[in-house]
């Protein structure tokens, strides 16, 4: 049975060729993936979750609409609920990542044990891409273009120009 939807959540601040991987190569096996922008009032990031959402539904009009991206606010396990999904996907780039998203899934479990969380394994190819260093590089005039998709680009020059 294939499962209705699947929420991938995240700061995507910016949304990089990683995420597109999880996105692309999750995408067949669900019927619809919510990417869920967290909107944190106490976080001043380098994108509002607006311009956030904007520009990930532009990378994804590709897919149609089986990929819908939103913002949320609160606990991602209510956001996941009031989609009426019960998966919560995610990507592992290297070991390091482990402690991390282990303590998230375990967390989530614990307030929602109907909600999972599926792993997937980045590309080697993008698997050293992370927002924070593309921020950074962006930030110093550096070459992003083989780290988030093209639209990504566009908007990193606009804020740092
Ligand atoms: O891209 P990120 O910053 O690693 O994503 C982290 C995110 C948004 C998935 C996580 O911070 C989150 O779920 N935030 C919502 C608040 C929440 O539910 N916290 C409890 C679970 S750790």
């Amino acid at each position: 049975m294939q499962a209705a939807i699947a929420v991938y959540p995240g700061s995507f601040d910016p949304f990089t060729n990683g995420h597109l991987d999880i996105v692309s190569r999750s995408l067949p096996f669900f019927e619809r993936i919510v990417v869920g922008v967290v909107w944190n009032p106490s976080k001043q990031p380098l994108f509002s979750a607006e311009e956030r959402v904007k520009m990930i539904q532009e990378v994804c009009q590709p897919f149609g609409d089986r990929v819908v991206v939103e913002s949320f606010t609160g606990l991602l396990v209510d956001f996941v609920e009031t989609r009426g999904a019960r998966i919560v996907l995610r990507g592992l780039r290297a070991v390091s990542d482990y402690e991390y998203e282990g303590q998230m899934a375990l967390t989530n479990r614990h307030l929602r044990p109907a909600i999972e969380t599926f792993f997937l394994m980045a590309r080697e190819e993008v698997s050293y891409i992370s927002s924070s260093v593309v921020r950074q590089v962006a930030m110093l005039g550096g070459d992003v273009s083989k780290l988030v998709p093209s639209i990504v680009v566009d908007r990193l020059h606009q804020r740092f120009s």
